[in-house]
């Protein structure tokens, strides 16, 4: 952060530098001063100027964002809650959380000990670097209380209030109260584990102006209580499973396909070929990573993690996939 404030104190300074070198060059004698120099000083005051403001306004958004404070939350960690946060956990924190291999990529297996840079893996490493965390208590989460475990996942901020530049863009804000507190019990039930890389977010100036320039979507922010649809196979709680199957963070919030943006290629809507088969056909593709027309999902498509939703989620999933938004 010291180094993001002092890149915008320096470029703050140049922007008044060059400010004042445009207005010296348009005051000058000879026309050719007037004329190329004001054109270079003034074109570059106004690059310059635009850096710092979204720097600036970048700066302000990462490392001072509006949310409340943590609560005094203790996670009662039953047995059921375990349960259920283990299922949550292995749906979808899994892929990027899971223990990296030695080329540093994630394995999508235990321990959840992270490690992944995903900033270099998705092709913005420029920005600065994002690694995943260690999941487990042998982490920095150790220190962390419930309460800030919980306005970790309801609003994507770590322990000091400082904004979570990937998490932020995950769906987790939409998990029930209930369901969150469940994945803070399951993750305490962790064996202490240990991480061998730095984790956590690095971003540099470049990051910060982009940030601050709306280049990524805007940040939603995280409601005080959420609350899921009653459970069933329905449209409506079958919303709320691509919620916690991760698949409205890539598909776009309704599942109607994203646009290609900054934060990654475009990716196609999955209504329509799901409106083409059957219940039982779609359990099917999901389980198996086969689409009905015999071509595999790209690795891009993580099935692994919706073939392990039990059968009473798929069905909700596919009331919801097949119900106009
Ligand atoms: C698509 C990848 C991805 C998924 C899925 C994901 N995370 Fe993360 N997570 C990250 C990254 C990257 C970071 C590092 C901070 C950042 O850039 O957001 C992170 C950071 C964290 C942190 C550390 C926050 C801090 O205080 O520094 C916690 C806790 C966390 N994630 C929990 C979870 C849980 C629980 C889930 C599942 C419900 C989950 N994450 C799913 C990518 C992911
Ligand atoms: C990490 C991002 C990501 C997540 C999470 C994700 N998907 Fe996908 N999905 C993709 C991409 C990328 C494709 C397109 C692959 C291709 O090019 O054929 C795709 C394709 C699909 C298709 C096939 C669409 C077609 O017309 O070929 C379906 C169906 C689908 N996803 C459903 C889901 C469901 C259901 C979930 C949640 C359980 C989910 N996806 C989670 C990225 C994702």
């Amino acid at each position: 952060m010291i180094g993001n404030i002092f890149i915008l104190i320096v470029v703050i300074a140049l922007v008044l530098l060059f400010g004042w070198l445009t207005y010296r060059a348009v005051r000058a004698k000879k026309l050719w001063i007037k004329i190329v120099g004001g054109l270079l000083a003034g074109l570059l005051t106004l690059v310059l100027a635009a850096m710092a403001l979204f720097g600036g306004k970048g700066i302000a958004t990462v490392y001072s964002p509006d949310v409340p404070a943590a609560s005094a939350l203790t996670v009662a960690g039953s047995p059921e809650q375990v349960a259920r946060g283990e299922y949550l956990v292995s749906l979808s924190c899994i892929g990027c959380h899971g223990a990296v291999n030695a080329n540093g990529e994630p394995s999508g297996e235990q321990p959840l000990t992270g490690g992944w840079n995903i900033a270099a893996a998705e092709g913005f490493g420029f920005m600065g670097s994002m690694i995943t965390e260690n999941l487990t208590p042998g982490g920095k989460l150790a220190d962390y209380s419930d309460g800030e475990l919980f306005r970790v996942l309801r609003h994507s901020v770590n322990q000091d209030g400082v904004k979570l530049g990937f998490m932020d863009f995950l769906p987790y804000k939409e998990l029930s109260d209930a369901d969150t507190e469940a994945i803070i019990a399951y993750l305490r039930s962790l064996e202490p584990a240990e991480t061998a890389v730095a984790t956590g977010d690095k971003f540099n100036f470049l990051g910060a102006v982009m940030m601050g320039s709306g280049m990524f979507p805007p940040s939603v922010p995280g409601a005080e209580t959420v609350t899921a649809p009653p459970e069933g196979e329905t449209a409506e709680y079958g919303k709320y499973v691509a919620t916690f199957g991760e698949c409205r963070g890539c598909h776009g919030p309704e599942m109607t396909g994203t646009e290609a943006s900054a934060a990654g290629p475009a990716i196609p809507n999955p209504r329509p070929l799901v409106s083409t088969v059957s219940q039982a056909e779609f359990a099917e593709m999901m389980r198996s990573g086969i689409k009905p027309d015999g071509t595999a999902f790209p690795e891009t498509m993580p099935w692994q993690n919706a073939a392990k939703m039990t059968d009473s989620d798929l069905a909700a999933l596919y009331a919801y996939l097949t119900t106009a938004p």
